[in-house]
């Protein structure tokens, strides 16, 4: 009885294919083309994927800014800047707020350190960078190490959180610390709670200018910095000023003060438009008998290099 079954079964299919209608067959070879079609396409799309992230891999490589961790120039929707050497910064000459350096990297990341640092994510400008560790590297062989740098460039945000929690009137006010500019650094001695107590603070006192460097907030000129006296607090200008400022017994402002009153274009201070806010280098000119007018600012970045 099952063989007759399976015997009767062969003529109905051959019947029913034979009922299909001829116009399948052109259906079939549209679905098959249509799918060829679309493997050919993922096929482009994935070489041109291809391409485009060897093409970033290869630029990355070949330009070294873009290989920077994230920490050293962090994204940010604000412009980039270039900061003048000699540029005052203080509560009379505050930072606009479009101020960003464009030129920080991570210490951290940097090799030949002859220094040590108290966190991982400290940064400063380029050329700062340059200078510090070759003074550092030259400390060492004078037989003074344990150095730590415990700061560097402070964000807005950062200095108004520091600003807000800093009770001793050492912090500047957010848009008035020289640490959002990259151009200055704090620094510790191992092994030493009072950093003007160390062999290390009376090694850098002397040698600092040498290196561009100045303390920028020395004991008894709180009358003219605003602060009371931070030896812990290195302020990068080149070493034409730090020579002239270490030299003389001065401070930055003072030093202003004299370039501009013995010529019209020596030194930079930062102001605001009064529309955009968009920040813009002027040469300081307020004892100067200059005539510079708004129209004639150079745009900060123009500037590098002064000092
Ligand atoms: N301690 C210095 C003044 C600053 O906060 O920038
Ligand atoms: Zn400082």
């Amino acid at each position: 009885m099952n063989q007759n079954r399976r015997q009767r079964r062969p003529p109905i299919n051959r019947e029913r294919r034979r009922q299909r209608p001829p116009v399948n067959r052109k259906r079939i070879q549209r679905q098959q083309s249509r799918k060829r079609y679309l493997i050919l396409t993922a096929g482009i799309v994935l070489v041109l994927c291809i391409v485009a992230i060897a093409s970033v891999i290869y630029l990355r490589r070949t330009n070294p800014k873009s290989t920077q961790p994230a920490t050293a120039n962090p994204p940010d929707s604000k412009k980039a800047t270039t900061t003048p050497n000699t540029l005052l910064v203080n509560s009379t000459h505050p930072l606009p707020n479009d101020y960003h350096p464009d030129d920080l990297v991570n210490l951290y990341t940097q090799e030949d350190r002859h220094f040590s640092l108290m966190s991982a994510d400290i940064q400063v400008s380029k050329p700062v960078f340059t200078a510090m560790n070759k003074m550092f590297s030259a400390a060492t062989q004078d037989g003074v190490k344990g150095f730590v740098i415990t700061s560097g460039y402070r964000t807005r945000k950062e200095q108004k959180q520091l600003y807000r929690t800093t009770a001793n009137g050492t912090a500047a006010k957010p848009g008035e610390s020289e640490h959002e500019t990259g151009l200055a650094f704090d620094v510790g001695a191992k092994e030493y709670t009072d950093f003007d107590q160390s062999p290390q603070f009376e090694w850098i006192s002397k040698h600092c200018a040498d290196y561009g460097f100045i303390l920028r907030y020395p004991k008894d000129r709180e009358d003219v910095t605003g602060y009371p006296f931070e030896p812990w607090h290195y302020r990068y200008v080149g070493k034409k000023a730090a020579k002239a400022i270490t030299g003389k017994g001065i401070t930055l402002e003072q030093y202003h003060e004299e370039q501009n009153n013995q010529k019209e274009v020596s030194t930079s201070i930062l102001v605001c438009h009064p529309a955009t806010g968009e920040g813009r280098v002027k040469p300081d000119q307020r004892s100067s008998k200059s005539s510079t007018t708004t129209e004639s600012y150079c745009h900060y970045s123009c500037q590098r290099g002064n000092g």
